[in-house]
């Protein structure tokens, strides 16, 4: 049986285990936070202190956690990071939301040590983490992709292989960028009804009907309209993942002025005291 570690078990990475646990996977768990993984040790996990110590016994060892250093810290720590205590043949997922250029040299540290490495971030939400739902981009080795697949397969409801190491994040974070952009614009126009005398809830409907207007976005206006933003994808992880996008592109002198832009309105959301807010959230900016 393949046996699977999971470093990091906040929002996303709780959810997924489950799945792989309710798919009948050997799971162990490393969370910084241990009592956050407390629930998943009640439906069959087994704990770990460290991530060194969780990867011991593993054939797939899965990351998901907040950001590039985070990545590094479970990773690389000199201490307890994964790398020294992973098994010959084993195999190493990034699925947190990072820059190209970090899985790029996280593949290339742990190729140092012969452990072959998969980038598969992945669209969807919480929602879809509980429904086993996500869409994986994945960057890497094709025959490594493909062995990967039956462990993605309970979280999945499909796996796109983009090529290189790096380029599931790529792929991630366009795809993020799409969205974010569209939200932000959004809540600026939606923002400016609000200051008129057309009624902000007659023109959230009329937005809805529209062609132009996507089911996401139809749920996005509908939570400005009710002013309710409660996270499933926060301010403050959209905002890293703009920064992230800023950083990939630069390294490719790809010119993202519009990127830019939105970047700063979730930088300014998230200051304002908004980072724990829904990414709809920042329309609060405009309202
Ligand atoms: N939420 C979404 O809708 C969504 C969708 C797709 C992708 N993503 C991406 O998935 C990743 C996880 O998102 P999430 O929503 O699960 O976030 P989350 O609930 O905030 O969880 C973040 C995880 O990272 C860990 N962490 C943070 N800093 C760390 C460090 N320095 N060392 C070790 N662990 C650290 C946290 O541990 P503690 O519990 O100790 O803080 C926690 O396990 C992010 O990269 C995000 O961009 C999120």
């Amino acid at each position: 049986m393949t046996r699977i570690a999971m470093l990091g078990t906040g929002a996303m990475g709780s959810r997924m285990a489950t799945r792989l646990l309710e798919d009948g996977f050997g799971l162990t768990v490393y969370n910084r936070t241990a009592a956050r993984s407390r629930p998943l040790l009640e439906q069959g996990a087994q704990p770990a202190d460290s991530p060194r110590e969780a990867v011991c016994e593993a054939d797939v060892v899965i990351s998901m956690v907040a950001d590039d250093p985070a990545s590094r810290a479970v990773w690389l720590d000199s201490e307890t990071g994964a790398i020294e205590g992973m098994r010959d043949g084993a195999l190493a997922v990034e699925s947190s939301t990072l820059t190209a250029g970090w899985a790029r040299q996280l593949a290339a540290e742990l190729g140092q040590r012969g452990v072959r490495f998969v980038d598969a971030p992945v669209v969807g939400s919480r929602p879809q983490a509980e429904a086993g739902a996500l869409i994986y981009l994945a960057g890497g080795e094709a025959c490594d992709v493909d062995e990967l697949r039956p462990v993605l397969e309970p979280m999945a409801a499909v796996v796109h292989h983009l090529g290189a190491v790096g380029n599931g994040m790529l792929m991630k974070l366009a795809v993020n960028a799409w969205f974010g952009i569209q939200v932000a614009a959004l809540g600026e126009v939606l923002g400016m009804i609000e200051h008129s005398d057309v009624e902000l809830a007659r023109a959230i409907e009329i937005f809805g009907d529209l062609p132009v207007t996507s089911p996401a976005l139809k749920a996005v206006a509908d939570q400005i309209g009710q002013r309710s933003f409660q996270p499933m994808f926060p301010v403050e992880l959209v905002e890293k993942d703009f920064r992230y996008l800023l950083e990939t592109a630069r390294d490719l002198s790809a010119g993202t002025p519009v990127g830019e832009t939105v970047h700063d309105l979730f930088r300014r959301a998230a200051e304002k005291g908004y980072a724990g807010d829904n990414i709809s959230g920042v329309a609060q900016l405009f309202l």
